[in-house]
């Protein structure tokens, strides 16, 4: 079966893919795989669309010099530099992703002077150090775990007692035309795949605000609070209405509902996209609103 947005195959999985939690296996295969590599490709533009979800998770991390992070999902490591950039040279910023091409892509382009180790494992069974950090901080990284609990209180455990939580993650689906609108379009020339279950991995795991609070608190953290945030995200990333279109087909929901029909249905899926996304553009940006959580907590 091929749901959206895992495909369960693990064709094209890495060699350099890292062993998991059993359960996470087809996320490790998803995040190595070529979707996976097109992240890593999309990086440069991905970060500038991703801009203000960066900006607004900071924020509310109240990050300080010298602090130790851990950066959940890293990915490119866009936030990884950021929180870096904040911690100073007596600070620290561990990125830890279960993906190899999205984290050669982080090591890549990682600015050499600043504080940050990158390591590729997936956050549900790593051995973290023990109380040695100050902040878990991620964007959007926190959301593919089979067994969030179990993969929440692992990480809660590098937490040093006074340590926080701040992540980023999706609201839901009818909150985000970020998504819809293209996919929307899409579903005019191809049919929906099967929708994921309320408790399966993906972008939307974590947009119920009860399963959010029972997760972490059964993890073990304190003070949850759940923030809304809404956004305009550039999903053209200042390259015009031509960038936008392309963009949203080649990552996410309407790049997976396109996977494998003929060209003729996909050139037929770039027209509708490109007419849904008129009403959203404003000069060389095309600004879809954006729903957020920014969760925060207490490690004790
Ligand atoms: C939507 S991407 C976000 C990447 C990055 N934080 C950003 O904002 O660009 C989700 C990330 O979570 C990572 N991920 C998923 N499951 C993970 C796990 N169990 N351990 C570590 N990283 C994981 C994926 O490999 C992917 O890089």
């Amino acid at each position: 079966m091929n749901r959206w947005p895992f495909s369960l195959a693990a064709s094209g999985e890495s060699m350099d893919a890292p062993t998991g939690h059993d359960q996470n296996v087809d996320q490790i295969a998803y995040w190595n795989g070529p979707d996976g590599q097109r992240w890593a490709d999309r990086q440069v533009a991905q970060d500038i669309v991703l801009g203000p979800v960066a900006d607004a998770l900071i924020e509310r991390a109240s990050v300080k010099p010298g602090e130790r992070i851990i950066d959940i999902g890293c990915g490119s490591g866009a936030t990884t530099v950021s929180f870096a950039q904040r911690v100073g040279p007596t600070g620290h910023v561990l990125g830890i992703d279960i993906s190899a091409p999205m984290l050669a892509r982080a090591r890549q382009t990682a600015p050499a002077q600043l504080p940050i180790d990158y390591v590729l494992a997936d956050a549900t069974v790593h051995p973290f150090d023990p109380a040695s950090a100050d902040l878990l901080a991620s964007r959007f990284g926190v959301m593919f775990f089979a067994d969030p609990a179990l993969s929440f209180a692992n990480m809660r455990k590098a937490l040093k007692p006074s340590g926080r939580l701040a992540f980023a993650c999706w609201r839901e689906p009818r909150e985000n035309p970020f998504f819809m609108a293209p996919l929307q379009a899409v579903h005019k020339h191809v049919p929906k795949l099967p929708p994921l279950g309320p408790d399966d991995p993906g972008p939307f795991a974590f947009a119920s605000e009860a399963r959010v609070h029972r997760i972490l608190g059964e993890a073990g953290f304190s003070a949850i609070a759940m923030e809304p945030c809404n956004l305009a995200l550039d999903v053209a990333a200042g390259g015009g209405v031509e960038a936008a279109t392309h963009g949203v087909l080649e990552i996410g929901p309407s790049s997976r509902a396109l996977e494998g029909h003929p060209a003729d249905v996909r050139a037929a899926a770039v027209d509708s996209v490109r007419e849904a996304l008129q009403p959203y553009v404003r000069g060389e940006s095309v600004l879809l609103p954006a729903s957020i959580w920014i969760v925060t907590a207490r490690a004790s």
